[in-house]
């Protein structure tokens, strides 16, 4: 079963300065809550249990964000507001733990992962990128198919989405014979890190959700530096697969990429319409605003 996640935090966010200048860019808000909630949510409902962050001297806030805060809870106690102290303590099901390890060095993905790697022991794993938000589509949560899928066939999953061909050289790209549907899983002949526009083997991009089997970790090791220089998982994957089968699988739901500016907004147009209590009001706000 898989039940350990990694998500690596360690990054600095330059796509996302100023607001990342002070504050980790997984904090930043996503209508009422840090974008990396939402993160942690989805791996909770598709059945992890432990959060592994690999994380920097700079991002504190990010655990403080998952811990108990004894101070505010005994405040909100004391001044009998109920529903704020119940939010702010069902942020984790009890069953959930998040621990934490350092990312001494700005490696790359490759290196975080490998950062993880007596956590993880002998267990396979999932690793979810935090700049990236996964918004389900009819209450069918990926994350969980992926995993499913894992278990049943034995074979590491990739999550994929289709992606402009201009766009191509921003991603890990898979090479497959035939693009699956969505919600199934392909065998994958080959994956490269960010192939220059016209060499990439297909347009299905890896959207930064993996499960992993736990001896990746030995192959990270042996992994040399890649693309931008630095360590790729996309590189330890290409070397898994030449010995196991590994599959890509394509997404039902659909990604916002917190990451980048545009896709921050985006993220919080759909979250904000989709909002139990906010959403009917934000709806009307953006008629109200009539823009061309
Ligand atoms: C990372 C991965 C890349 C993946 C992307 C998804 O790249 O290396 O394979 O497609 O995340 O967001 P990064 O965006 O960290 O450069």
């Amino acid at each position: 079963m898989i039940k350990k996640a990694i998500l690596p935090v360690a990054g600095l966010g330059t796509r996302f300065l100023p607001a990342s200048k002070s504050i980790p860019k997984e904090m930043v808000t996503v209508v009422d809550r840090p974008a990396i909630e939402y993160v942690v949510r989805e791996a909770v409902q598709a059945g992890i249990e432990q959060i592994i962050l690999v994380t920097h001297a700079s991002k504190a806030s990010i655990e403080n964000y998952f811990d108990r805060n004894f101070e505010l809870e005994t405040t909100l106690a004391q001044k009998n507001k109920t529903d704020l102290l119940k939010e702010i303590t069902e942020i984790l099901p009890a069953h959930v733990s998040v621990v934490s390890v350092r990312q001494p060095q700005p490696l790359g993905l490759g290196h975080a992962v490998l950062c993880a790697k007596s956590i993880i022991g002998n267990d396979d794993f999932a690793v979810l990128l935090p700049d990236v938000l996964v918004k389900e589509k009819s209450d069918q949560n990926d994350l969980a198919c992926m995993i499913q899928r894992y278990e049943a066939a034995q074979a590491a999953q990739i999550m994929v989405e289709a992606v402009p061909d201009h766009m191509v050289d921003q991603y890990g790209i898979v090479d497959v014979a035939k693009s699956p549907a969505e919600g199934e899983s392909i065998a994958m002949q080959g994956i490269v890190e960010k192939p220059a526009v016209g060499t990439a083997p297909s347009n299905l991009s890896v959207v930064g959700r993996y499960i992993l089997p736990a001896k990746i970790m030995q192959l990270l090791e042996q992994t040399p530096k890649g693309a931008g220089n630095e360590i790729q998982l996309t590189d330890a994957i290409a070397m898994l697969q030449t010995t196991d089968v590994v599959e890509a699988y394509r997404m039902k739901g659909e990604t916002f990429d917190c990451g980048s500016k545009l896709g921050y907004l985006k993220a919080v147009l759909h979250y904000g319409i989709a909002h139990p209590k906010l959403g009917h009001e934000f709806k009307q706000l953006i008629a109200e605003l009539n823009v061309e």
